[in-house]
């Protein structure tokens, strides 16, 4: 044995040498706890900007080097690039236990090649391609130092006055279900560890996209049945799909702030769904509890919110400025402290920084990443895909205006939008607000492929948004001379996004005035309609034959708008948002409740639930999208008319023909009906959609399997159950489907 013992000693020191560096990063956590004291806990818990890109108040407050150095700092927002996080790195290295810092930015629509804004992307319906946005995104911020995006934003919203509709994916749970699902596995792509990995955020939790009035930050009043059904799915299925981290929200949600919901963060997120990351603060949000008029003060704020579950403080310095204090007086238990500081450093573990804290600071990377042929090329591919034809009337000679021959004559470019740069970038795109010279203007997308012997007449006509209409003379004298008119109008780059609710959805400034008199000259007009939200454009719609929703497009928005106008793509977009007649029918959405008083139709005022002044329905349809060519889908059959409770399925077929003249992709979408239930269910809802092509005059069948499982939904006790009765089944190509059937799900 004695001749054993040294050999054994060995194998003894390997193993806790080697066994601690292999073990899991919730033990690592837990002995690194062990080892701090209750300042560095609390430096984990308290996360700083830098000075740019302020959503909110910045708190001045001396030398955050040192506080850095001291590890009183666990992460930081805002800092951008491989040489700034070094040097800050650097600092953190030199605190007593050397715990890296987490950098942390909005990386909503991309980083140095800018995506379409999320909302527009949605329009793809084709969550493969989200994800690859994503996954690009995060490659080019994590060479340039960043490890965590705070995105995707997954709140569903139904209020387009709401700016914040541009970072997400549009009314529908189920869509919103599956893209925050594909963005998810975009950014935090093969799994973090990787250095092209990047920890995704889902936010805000819960419910902000429901602000009453559609006005930022305003508070949310709901049934904890609806936000169960309709707002928390999303987030669920990110929490599926292991997304690093939430980010709460700004909102209370019935009276109490969304930052100390407990019912939300604690007992429904961290343990209902035994969600093992953790939950950063929105900016400064502990802090404006005091506000809200929740807490009295930053004492109480830290106190409520720390207890309800949120780990980390953004900006606001109530946990750097009161947890020590809160835990003293013993209003605040050790253990919560160590379980949001555990989570903090699991992730931090996980993300590889203890092996190597410089790991994500690396200038040849960087330089890589700098300008990325290829990622331009996913950028033009998802703009293009990302446009909604809405409108391609016939004109006099029976022939539609769109797609525009490459060979017209002259062509006048007119309109604000079409040399502008900044406004394709869209509102979050923050990491290089000043780097506008990679951008394709839209004027330059269609110069680069209209004919060389075809002429462009350019006229900008007006502003975006002022009363100026000096510009309209040599705007109509322009469109005189042409053959045909382009007109590019919407939104400027910060008209849509955080802070930006408006009341008038209306086209900004003299816009709208400007296309009317172009109108005037008889030439035939193309419409772009350039934002980040669903306009209200009641006229154009009436009058104008062509109309091309081009949202805010990114780096290649000019080219992929050229492609589409061109016809080199064959649009395929469809709305992710219902578009409103006018802002009065807003809150709008497809999946509404019936009433006890239905209106039988668009006419019927006669006592039921309808606007005496106004249709019900939207102007454009959530769902809704044109193609160049045209498809037909008939045939809708079952392969059983009824499905069992218990683990039953069926399969819904229809044949999708493509009946017109050109090439195409179109979006086949399932809608269901519970016609009777024990609490009343949606006039339609989304249950499954399919992208194809067909090439023209080809047929396509396509089917879908439906299962008991996707009819379940929340009683009025919020338990999600299956109840046995009838069933219409729609499949068509906007929510407006009209081909019907029924089904019944049985016990
Ligand atoms: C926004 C968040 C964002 C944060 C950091 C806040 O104002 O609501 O979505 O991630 O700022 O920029």
């Amino acid at each position: 044995m004695k001749k054993f013992l040294p050999l054994l000693i060995l194998s003894l020191i390997c193993l806790s040498v080697f066994g601690q560096k292999k073990s899991s990063p919730a033990l690592r956590a837990d002995m690194l706890i062990r080892q701090m004291t209750l300042d560095e806990k609390i430096g984990q818990l308290n996360q700083y900007t830098s000075d740019r890109n302020a959503t909110g108040k910045i708190t001045a407050d001396g030398d955050k080097a040192n506080q850095v150095r001291q590890g009183k700092v666990g992460s930081m927002l805002n800092v951008v690039g491989a040489e700034e996080t070094r040097k800050l790195q650097e600092l953190a290295m030199q605190s007593r236990l050397k715990i890296p810092m987490i950098f942390g930015l909005d990386v909503i629509h991309g980083f140095r090649t800018t995506f379409p804004v999320p909302l527009a992307e949605t329009a793809t319906w084709d969550v493969a391609l989200m994800e690859k946005s994503a996954r690009i995104a995060a490659t080019e911020a994590a060479a340039y130092g960043i490890h965590w995006t705070f995105a995707p934003m997954v709140d569903v919203a139904r209020d387009p006055r709401w700016g914040r509709v541009m970072e997400g994916a549009g009314e529908d749970t189920y869509l919103g279900s599956l893209v925050a699902k594909a963005r998810v596995n975009g950014f935090q792509g093969n799994g973090l560890g990787n250095t092209d990995a990047v920890m995704a955020c889902a936010k805000h939790f819960a419910a902000y996209g429901a602000a009453v009035g559609g006005r930022d930050y305003n508070s949310v009043d709901m049934s904890l049945r609806q936000l169960n059904e309709t707002y928390l799915p999303p987030f669920k299925a990110a929490a599926e799909a292991n997304v690093a981290t939430f980010m709460n929200s700004f909102n209370d949600i019935n009276g109490i702030p969304a930052t100390a919901n407990k019912y939300i963060q604690r007992d429904l997120l961290k343990n209902q769904w035994n969600y093992k990351g953790f939950v950063v603060s929105d900016w400064g949000s502990i802090g404006e509890m005091v506000a809200h008029g929740y807490a009295k003060n930053g004492y109480e704020a830290a106190m409520k919110a720390i207890i309800a579950g949120s780990d980390m403080d953004m900006e606001s310095r109530c946990y750097r400025d009161h947890l020590k204090q809160l835990v003293l007086d013993k209003k605040v238990d050790i253990s919560i402290i160590n379980d949001a500081v555990k989570r903090i450093l699991i992730k931090k573990f996980e993300l590889g920084l203890f092996e190597d804290p410089y790991r994500f600071c690396n200038i040849e990377r960087e330089k890589q990443q700098t300008d990325n042929v290829a990622n331009r090329e996913v950028a033009r591919e998802i703009g293009k895909k990302s446009i909604v034809l809405l409108k391609n009337e016939k004109l006099s000679n029976g022939k539609t205006l769109l797609p525009l021959s490459k060979q017209t004559k002259r062509v006048a470019l007119i309109g604000p939008l079409f040399k502008a740069t900044t406004a394709n970038h869209g509102f979050w795109s923050v990491a290089f607000p000043d780097d506008t010279a990679r951008i394709v203007s839209q004027y330059q997308g269609i110069k680069n492929q209209l004919d060389k012997n075809s002429e462009i007449l350019y006229s900008k006509g007006c502003n975006i948004n002022d009363t100026d209409t000096s510009g309209f003379e040599a705007a109509i004298a322009t469109a005189k001379a042409a053959d045909v008119v382009i007109l590019s109008l919407g939104e400027a780059a910060d008209m849509s996004g955080e802070a930006k609710s408006r009341s008038s959805l209306q086209l900004p400034g003299v816009q709208e005035e400007l296309m009317k008199e172009i109108y005037k000259t008889g030439k035939p007009i193309v419409l772009l309609l350039n934002t980040g939200r669903p306009l209200i454009f009641n006229w154009a719609a009436d009058n104008i034959p062509a109309i091309l929703y081009t949202w805010w497009l990114g780096t290649e928005a000019g080219n992929s708008i050229a492609d589409v106008v061109f016809g080199d793509y064959n649009p395929a977009g469809k709305l992710p948002m219902s578009f409103p007649r006018t802002e009065g029918q807003i809150p709008i959405y497809y999946n509404h409740y019936s009433t006890g008083r239905p209106a039988k139709d668009e006419n019927d005022k006669n006592y039921v639930s309808a606007y005496i002044d106004l249709q019900n329905s939207p102007r454009f349809p959530f769902g809704y999208g044109l193609s160049y060519t045209k498809f037909n889908i008939s045939n809708l059959k079952l392969s059983a008319n009824e499905l069992a409770i218990n683990g039953g399925k069926l399969t819904v077929t229809v044949d999708v023909e493509n009946a017109g003249d050109y090439d195409g992709e179109e979006v086949v979408q399932l809608y269901v009906r519970d016609l009777f239930g024990c609490v009343v269910r949606p006039v339609k809802e989304l249950k499954g959609f399919k992208k194809l092509f067909l090439k023209k005059g080809e047929t396509q069948s396509v089917s879908f399997t439906l299962t008991a499982t996707d009819l379940k939904f929340y009683n009025d006790e919020v338990k999600l159950i299956n109840e046995a009765g009838d069933y219409e089944l729609f499949v068509g190509n906007s929510s407006d489907a009209h081909l019907k059937t029924k089904c019944k799900l049985t016990l």
